[in-house]
């Protein structure tokens, strides 16, 4: 039997391209190589859609891919040069024009099964004002916010704010992750001082009261047949997880299962599965919980493309569920290809 060609698709233009080019390395060493035959296209921060390694068996641990840095220029190809028939493309990309719909609507132009949501539930989960929309009419609990539109009255807005939320305040860019742009404000000053950093990112900003609370996860696999993990924690040793504590101090422990009650687990579990469907999700999702000391529950967003290390809560929590890292890739590659014949049957 010939083997299933993957397509990894890293980099990316996001202030997230650093950590894509952590999940692909870790992908491109955890397939089964019985099975699969790996080609890797690098897209660089500028845009541009490079050529790199192509592996028909397991590479070496010190086999790298590009990086901005090492960006070899004259392998850039033509963005659709990556259509290959029968290829399917795990487009390993976080955050805007990645995780977003743009590439997704790309490669369903090019018809190319992919690994992951579809344009629309990628686009409603990366944009964090649409995604709580998409919540309150799911009926599913989540902190209450308010929203500025670059070109509104900041004062109103700042008014609005202090009159229908308490200090302090999460301000977020709506389509950013990775808590790129995000702050803490205390007071209106730093509100307004957190609205201007956040305008930097993206014009649509998402205002929420600050809770106290863990952090809970569930992993979310699955098409039609929507299957959930039991949650995870992200156990906290700082104020918040911004990029710093992420990704670069690596101050992240992860506890899996969460020590939580079962009846919260589950709780989480539906909401989860419901917040999914609300989207029109498929494939994959990690879902992100917030859990007060006094019992609410409430869900802070959805990543359509989560952190895919191996050491990455969304497989781990997988692998928890008794799914290895490397059957997860296979069964998503599974879930990808049943999509795209799905689409296909649609346009009639
Ligand atoms: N409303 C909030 N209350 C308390 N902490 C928050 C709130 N919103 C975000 N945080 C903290 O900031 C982190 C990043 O926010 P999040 O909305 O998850 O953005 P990202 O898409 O960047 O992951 C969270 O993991 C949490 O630690
Ligand atoms: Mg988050």
């Amino acid at each position: 039997m010939s083997k299933q060609t993957l397509i990894l698709l890293y980099g990316g233009r996001s202030a997230e391209r650093e950590v894509s080019v952590l999940s692909a390395e870790s992908v491109m060493r955890a397939v089964n190589y019985d099975k699969f035959l790996v080609k890797t296209y690098f897209i660089s921060q500028a845009g541009h859609f490079i050529k790199t390694q192509e592996f028909a068996s397991q590479p070496g641990a010190d086999e790298k891919l590009m990086t901005n840095a090492t960006l070899v220029a004259s392998q850039q190809i033509k963005p659709s040069d990556i259509y290959e028939e029968n290829a399917v493309v795990f487009p390993v990309l976080h955050g805007p024009m990645g995780e977003d719909g743009s590439i997704q609507g790309f490669l369903e132009v090019l018809k190319m099964p992919y690994v992951g949501t579809n344009v629309l539930a990628s686009a409603v989960a990366m944009d964090k004002i649409t995604t709580k929309r998409v919540l309150e009419s799911a009926g599913v609990p989540q902190v209450a916010y308010t929203v500025y539109i670059e070109g509104e009255d900041l004062e109103e807005k700042i008014a609005e704010t202090a009159a229908k939320l308490t200090y302090p305040v999460f301000v977020k860019p709506a389509n950013m992750g990775s808590s790129v742009g995000i702050s803490k404000a205390e007071n209106d000053e730093q509100l307004r001082k957190a609205i201007e950093l956040a305008l930097q990112y993206d014009s649509r900003i998402l205002i929420e009261q600050g809770v106290v609370a863990r952090e809970i996860e569930v992993g979310i696999l699955g098409n039609q047949d929507v299957k959930t993990t039991l949650p995870g924690e992200v156990v906290k040793d700082v104020e918040f997880y911004d990029y710093q504590a992420k990704y670069i101090d690596n101050r992240i422990i992860m506890d899996i299962p969460a020590k939580i009650e079962e009846a919260v687990m589950e709780q989480m579990r539906t909401y989860a599965g419901q917040a999914f469907r609300a989207l029109g999700g498929c494939g994959l999702a990690r879902c992100d919980f917030f859990y007060t000391a006094d019992g609410q529950i409430y869900l802070n967003e959805l990543n359509t493309m989560p952190g895919f290390t191996q050491w990455s809560m969304y497989p781990l929590l997988w692998e928890n569920m008794g799914l290895p890292y490397s059957d997860l890739i296979e069964e998503l590659v599974k879930l990808g290809q049943e999509m795209f014949v799905k689409r296909e049957s649609h346009l009639i």
